[in-house]
């Protein structure tokens, strides 16, 4: 049995120091603004691609294990995502040992970090929570209610301001995710999302930092609050009404539903910068205005920016078994990593990867095609893709049916490629009717 190939240790330290540190140092959970604005600077996350190109020319289909032992390889065969994502929860777990280690801070029995066993009815709760297969939940309309009324609100404080600035975005963005989660009566509550922001601080120290503090417990019993209140129109409300078997713990599902829409912040307000930045962009996404709540051009816009910009770089799973692979054996216990932005952004395949091209979505994707991962795949695949993308196009198209945006700071050219790395925290749009 031969064992899958193992970096040589100068490779090794490279792929360590150019595509794993930078991303444990930008916060795998909760993102760290100045390290990202330095990464930006020195266009780190280009330099994790090209870093990937030269391990797959050097070592093949793989995947190569950074360290040896059982340590973490990488995946270098589109077709081995595929295989990684679609074999989920057996033999590739998506519990793995960093997930637990870091999750346990604030969900330590949140789906993704679940046992097959917990596993066979944990997902299928959150998948009827959140609707995965429909675009536009029953809720929709609720939805976009409330976007409509914060994003009304925003315009209002982005005219005295004069510019719309991440602060400002991200205030609105997170009262509407209260209020479709939590139920309107959490709009203010800024308490319980500052709760949670400080515990994903945590949660990027993972084992290093203890668990099970009075902040966990005050963040816990405050979403089981609103569960309990289960508010018309929230998720909440769904949570509570929807059938659950012990041990699904229905509460605890609601921090990931929190904790992951901040990426669709990040996602929106980048997509905002491409699609006021790209010719005729702007002019294509208006135009299907009045198609409210099926953006498809808005959604895919949303999609391509979570392409060019992936907010989980790093999808992992931890082998169960002993597998086979082109080139050799991973022992069980083994952590296989698929980094995101080397398959989206691979100009060897893919000859968009460096362009906006929202027409890559304009159907679904399956496993003969191309891997572009950002909602991750298969079994495991996020089950709130079709929620934030109806939450994250309808932000844009209220925005973009009030107002004219330009990207302060040439952050994008129009004429070049887009770059490997777009910090929203550092974005800022001067405003016109
Ligand atoms: C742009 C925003 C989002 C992105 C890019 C995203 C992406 C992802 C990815 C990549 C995973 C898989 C992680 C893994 O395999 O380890 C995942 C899992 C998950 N996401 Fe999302 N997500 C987003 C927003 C949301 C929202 C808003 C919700 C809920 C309303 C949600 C609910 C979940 C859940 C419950 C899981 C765990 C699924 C499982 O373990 O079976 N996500 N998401």
């Amino acid at each position: 049995m031969t064992k899958s190939p193992t970096m040589s240790p100068p490779d090794a330290a490279r792929a360590l120091l150019n595509v794993l540190l930078p991303m444990a140092a930008g916060g795998a959970i909760a993102r760290r603004p100045r390290v990202m604005g330095v990464a930006q600077r020195l266009d780190l996350d280009s330099r994790a691609v090209r870093e990937m190109q030269r391990l797959r020319d050097r070592y093949g289909a793989g995947p190569v294990q950074v360290l040896p032992g059982r340590g973490m390889a990488l995946v270098l065969d589109p077709g081995d995502v595929h295989r990684v994502l679609n074999g989920s929860p057996q033999p590739f777990s998506p519990a793995s040992r960093e997930k637990r280690g870091a999750l346990g801070h604030f969900q330590p029995e949140g789906v993704l970090v679940s046992s097959p066993e917990e596993r066979t009815h944990r997902r299928p709760f959150n998948e009827q929570v959140l609707q995965a297969g429909r675009p536009v939940h029953d809720h929709g309309e609720h939805m976009a209610a409330v976007v409509t009324e914060e994003v009304e609100a925003l315009l209002g404080h982005v005219d005295v301001a004069g510019e719309l600035t991440w602060d400002s975005f991200s205030r609105a963005w997170w009262r509407i995710v209260r209020r479709v989660v939590l139920g309107d009566s959490a709009r203010d509550d800024e308490q319980v999302t500052d709760d949670l922001l400080r515990l994903r601080k945590d949660a990027n120290w993972s084992y290093l930092k203890p668990r099970r503090t009075a902040r966990t417990r005050r963040f816990l019993r405050r979403v089981r609050e609103y569960v309990d209140r289960a508010e018309p129109g929230s998720l909440a409300e769904m949570t509570a009404t929807t059938p659950a078997r012990p041990g699904t713990e229905p509460h605890q599902q609601v921090p990931q539903w929190l904790f992951a829409a901040d990426a669709g912040a990040w996602a929106s307000f980048r997509a905002l910068a491409l699609l006021s930045t790209m010719p005729g962009a702007a002019a294509r996404a208006r135009a299907e205005l009045d198609r409210l709540p099926d953006l498809p051009y808005l959604r895919a816009s949303v999609l391509e920016s979570l392409r060019l910009w992936p907010t989980t770089p790093l999808i992992l799973r931890d082998t169960t078994e002993d597998t086979e692979w082109a080139r050799g054996t991973l022992a069980a216990g083994s952590s296989v990593v698929i980094f995101a932005p080397f398959f989206h952004r691979d100009d060897r395949h893919v000859p968009e990867a460096h362009r906006f091209a929202p027409e890559l979505w304009s159907r679904e994707r399956t496993d003969e095609d191309w891997p572009l991962v950002p909602f991750s795949g298969g079994p495991a695949m996020c089950p709130g893709r079709n929620v934030v993308l109806l939450l994250a196009s309808t932000v844009l198209g209220r925005l973009l049916a009030e107002r004219e945006y330009v990207v302060e700071g040439g952050a994008l050219d129009p004429d070049g490629p887009v770059p490997g790395s777009l910090s929203p925290f550092a974005l800022r749009f001067r405003t016109g009717r």
